[in-house]
């Protein structure tokens, strides 16, 4: 029945992760796929995650349908943490970020102009998920890898080249992959222009906290929520460490009725896709939002996390110091920073280095721990011979 279908080649990331399981050799280094790891390059369950499941195990009365919506104890206490306090909002609970972005997808492909404007290079998963609802993408260059630059000017123009009923989609802080962010006179910018020109923000917020800091972090892109009605995808993936657990939610910022509506439709996609969502990791967050002690540990233990990027930020930039651009480095934000290295190059590194990065030259610096730093300048170093 299936004999003529092709087989099709998986997602560059978690192919990545497959490679680097199998790969036998005891000096191997991941800077692959964006997952934070302690200095031990362990990804660990928070400290403030595990008591909350211990209080889950003990308290938990049922295991019965939550409802397409989600949690609503989780939604709020959510939403108060990405969108900011006081504002008017609708959110649902979702399986992680990428179901947020698929329902947010879902609706702008149906609705509006059923196009969005991608700045590139951009997360993989944002092209397949547009693709999927039959999204019309329009892209523009967002950071040149050579010059370690953000391409301010590209992203203006595309904006003023948009048509009002546009989607456009921003990355809300840690920019994934080149960890360059909007400045927030930058971001100020882009807000009057959306507002200006009638255009629909999908903004995805999968880093919230490894950038500076939990508040500082979200200051930028709530400047576009001031300006103008906009679709939020949240995820907890990285800020409390619950991969695998698949928690995040969409927001919807317009007036109270239109959110309602739409709501309505983010539940109508999720009841046909996936139902509802799992509990569990929702359950675990609103547990920590709610409790003073709780939310205060895990705080804490994500800017110590934050503070070691930085700090592997600043070693590799010193490490790196030939290539006039490293110190680019130390001001991107969050995990992720993209080198301009070939294809060729990073396949070398691969094999002769054990050193495992996706084929663009992402390094996820989380990935790194202090003994390694050294082994990575050194296998890195001399490819930067062209751009000196
Ligand atoms: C990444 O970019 O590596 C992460 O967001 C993990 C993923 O799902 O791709």
């Amino acid at each position: 029945m299936f004999e003529n279908l092709a087989p099709l080649s998986g997602d560059p990331l978690l192919t990545l992760i497959g490679l680097y399981r199998d790969d036998r050799r005891s000096n191997k280094i991941d800077l692959g796929v964006g997952v934070y790891r302690d200095e031990h390059g362990r990804t660990p369950v928070m400290r403030a995650v595990k008591a909350a499941e211990q209080r889950l195990v003990e308290d938990q009365q049922s295991k019965s349908y939550v409802g397409p919506e989600g949690d609503g104890a989780f939604v709020e206490g959510f939403a108060d943490l990405i969108l900011g306090s006081r504002r008017l909002y609708a959110g649902i609970q979702t399986p992680g970020g990428t179901a947020a972005l698929y329902l947010a997808a879902r609706l702008l492909a149906t609705n509006c102009n059923r196009r969005i404007w991608v700045g590139t290079p951009t997360w993989p998963n944002h092209l397949a998920v547009f693709a999927d609802v039959g999204l019309e993408v329009r892209t523009y260059e967002y950071f040149d890898p050579s010059a370690q630059s953000l391409c301010f000017d590209k992203l203006v123009e595309a904006l003023k080249a948009a048509e009002t009923g546009d989607a456009v989609l921003l990355h809300g802080c840690c920019h994934n992959p080149s960890g360059a962010d909007l400045s927030l006179e930058q971001w100020r910018e882009v807000a009057e222009l959306l507002a200006n020109r009638g255009l629909i923000p999908l903004i995805d917020v999968a880093y919230l906290g490894f950038g500076n800091s939990l508040k500082e972090d979200g200051t930028g892109f709530r400047t576009v929520l001031d300006a103008v009605p906009a679709l939020v995808a949240a995820s907890c993936s990285k800020s409390f460490g619950l991969y695998r657990d698949r928690t995040g939610a969409l927001f919807v910022t317009c007036n109270a009725e239109t959110n309602s509506t739409v709501l309505s439709h983010f539940v109508t996609y999720a009841r046909s896709i996936y139902s509802m969502p799992p509990a569990h990791g929702a359950e675990v967050v609103s547990t920590i939002l709610n409790d003073v002690g709780l939310r205060a540990d895990w705080q804490a233990e994500l800017a110590e996390a934050s503070a070691r990027v930085r700090s592997l930020r600043a070693l590799l930039a010193e490490g790196f110091k030939a290539w006039k651009r490293s110190s680019a480095l130390t001001e991107q934000k969050g995990m992720f920073s993209l080198l301009p290295l070939t294809r060729q190059e990073v396949l070398a590194l691969r094999c002769q280095a054990a050193i495992y990065l996706p084929e663009n030259g992402r390094i996820n610096i989380a990935g790194l721990s202090m003994d390694k730093v050294d082994a990575v300048i050194e296998a890195i170093n001399p490819l930067f011979g062209w751009y000196l």
